[in-house]
């Protein structure tokens, strides 16, 4: 049996992370969920949103699926996202975005995987403040960072019968740094005669993205563009309530919806759980359980065609009726 990490989160992280353990159950697949409380609500107690037990947990079981916590504001606690990917080195930030049943969106056919470098560019943190009006942020691209990014996309691209991995640089004007990632990616690709590569620069993507969306398969970019462009394509196929993510290194791995703690609609059984489902789907299939990933996937597909959706799509249900339509179906 597999032994998981669970962070159950706060806000709506309870009730969401409730109704999908309750959804993998309901599949057949028995996992033994080591439950780590984490966040807004064990600062009181532990002094931290992120106490040390958390992390050994994920240590121990190597796989995590975390529902979203509160980062607080204003007290000096990093977020609790920033730490798990510092500290567990989840270099690789996965985001699969595609069209789901019923969701109405501006585009059909939306089906892009974006790969995200999550350790260097200008999140490295290297600031300084030159004078009382000029402040400097380093950039900073290694080719054994871009090199491990690059080779995560192509194999996650072999390994998901894709076609394309496509570089997103900006190389024309940042020769050096962006150069070396795309130099980077062009030696990796030489491994990879089977899929195909092709290079955009980030500006031309982004309108590319909102006019045509379907021509793109999988992206990779370094760690500021990624960011950015991984919201854009949540946008294009329905937003927060359904946009999954995948935080993964090459020991642990943190499956987590894009979304956070949703205060204001916490408590009210309105959440929808479809974000964490997809990726709680997503991690069933890098421990090897594609069976149980495709049949609650179809479940969910099957929920979503027969009209059943939460408030934030429209709908009427409760997370509650939502999860016990899919639960049904399985
Ligand atoms: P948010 O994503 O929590 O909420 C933004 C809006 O989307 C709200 O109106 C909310 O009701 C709605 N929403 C979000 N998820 C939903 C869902 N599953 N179903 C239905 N509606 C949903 O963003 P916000 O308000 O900026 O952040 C709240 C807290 O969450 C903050 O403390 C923030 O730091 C934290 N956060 C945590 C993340 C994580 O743990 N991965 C990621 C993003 C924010």
């Amino acid at each position: 049996m597999h032994k998981i990490t669970l962070i159950n989160g706060d806000g709506i992280g309870p009730e969401i992370s409730n109704a999908v353990v309750d959804i993998i159950k309901a599949s057949g697949l028995d996992i033994d969920w080591d439950i780590q409380t984490a966040g807004a609500d064990v600062i009181e107690t532990e002094g931290t949103p992120l106490p040390q037990r958390v992390l050994d947990s994920i240590k121990r079981n190597k796989v995590a699926l975390k529902a979203p916590v509160t980062t607080p504001i204003g007290k000096g606690f990093r977020s609790v996202n920033v730490q798990l990917r510092k500290d567990l080195d989840l270099y690789a930030n996965l985001r699969p975005c595609k069209n789901l049943p019923n969701v109405k969106t501006r585009f059909d056919n939306v089906d892009i995987i974006v790969v995200r470098e999550n350790t260097e560019d200008l999140y490295a943190g290297v600031e300084r403040q030159v004078d009382a009006d000029k402040a400097e942020s380093i950039k900073i691209i290694t080719r054994k960072a871009s090199n491990r990014i690059c080779r995560f996309a192509f194999d996650y691209a072999v390994k998901n019968g894709r076609k394309e991995v496509c570089c997103v640089t900006k190389a024309n004007i940042m020769k050096l740094s962006d150069g070396l990632f795309l130099d980077t990616y062009r030696n990796v690709a030489k491994d990879y005669p089977q899929i195909k590569q092709r290079e955009i620069l980030v500006d031309n993507l982004c309108m590319q993205l909102v006019q045509n969306p379907s021509q793109f398969d999988v992206l990779v970019l370094p760690n500021l563009y990624g960011d950015i462009v991984s919201d854009l394509c949540a946008g294009l196929i329905g937003g927060l309530g359904v946009a999954q993510g995948a935080n993964i290194g090459l020991d642990y791995a943190v499956f987590e919806p894009v979304h956070g703690s949703a205060p204001d609609i916490k408590g009210q059984n309105k959440a929808n759980p479809t974000a964490l489902l997809l990726s709680a789907i997503e991690m069933l299939k890098y421990i090897g359980e594609d069976f149980y990933a495709e049949k609650i996937e179809k479940a969910l597909y099957k929920t979503l065609e027969s009209g059943i959706c939460t408030p934030d799509l429209g709908g009427n249900a409760t997370t509650t009726e939502f999860s016990k339509s899919i639960i049904n179906i399985l």
